[in-house]
């Protein structure tokens, strides 16, 4: 009988703090997205012009942006951010981000994007499980990097997998022409 009674202590102990968890990580990340926000405003590009450089990227608690808006700031570059309603913070959100992390597919806006007139583009995602989050792998899939220099950054807590850094790259080279032949290519 005692045992039974621990025993429900217990579970009753468990389900409460399961249920805590993402109570409690949804909290943080939405203050910690404010106050990022505040940090490092973008300045704005330093031509609109041919040849320049573009920074695209999701983030949902803003460290990504954090990133990106320094990276545009001290490269003059055009700033995009890539709107995913499914991960918005919030409990929805978290879960399923949790849900989908491995994921390549995802409902962004905007989808396609004219970049025709930037030489360079870096594409900025946090990490989910070990790889990019699904928003950036649908930006890349719905848009083109002909002749493009691309640059991936990310941030994250512990580890980037060197296999999803592989896959990405096979990725966005099956969304681009080459400007030149790589060296030994032929015909
Ligand atoms: C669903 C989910 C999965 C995550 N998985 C990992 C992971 O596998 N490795 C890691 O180092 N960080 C992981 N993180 C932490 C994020 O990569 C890290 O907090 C990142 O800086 C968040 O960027 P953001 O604020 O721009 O959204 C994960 C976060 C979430 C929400």
């Amino acid at each position: 009988m005692a045992i039974t009674k621990w025993g429900l202590l217990v579970l009753a102990f468990l389900v409460v703090t399961t249920a805590l968890v993402p109570v409690a990580v949804t909290f943080i990340e939405k203050r910690h997205a404010r106050e990022l926000q505040r940090l490092v405003p973008y300045v704005g590009p330093l031509t609109d012009g041919q040849g320049g450089t573009s920074v695209v990227y999701f983030s949902r608690s803003g460290n990504i942006a954090l990133a990106a808006r320094h990276i545009a700031n001290r490269l003059g570059a055009q700033l995009f951010e890539l709107d995913a309603p499914d991960y918005r913070l919030g409990l929805a959100g978290w879960a399923n981000a949790m849900h989908d992390a491995r994921g390549e597919e995802a409902d962004i806006s905007p989808r396609e994007m004219d970049l025709s007139r930037f030489d360079t583009v870096y594409l900025g995602s946090p990490v989910w499980l070990y790889s990019p989050a699904p928003p950036i792998w649908a930006f890349v899939e719905n848009n083109r990097f002909d002749g493009k220099r691309v640059v991936l950054f990310n941030t994250f807590n512990s580890e980037l997998s060197e296999d999803s850094i592989a896959r990405f790259r096979v990725k966005v080279m099956a969304r681009a022409r080459l400007s030149t032949m790589p060296p030994g290519g032929g015909g």
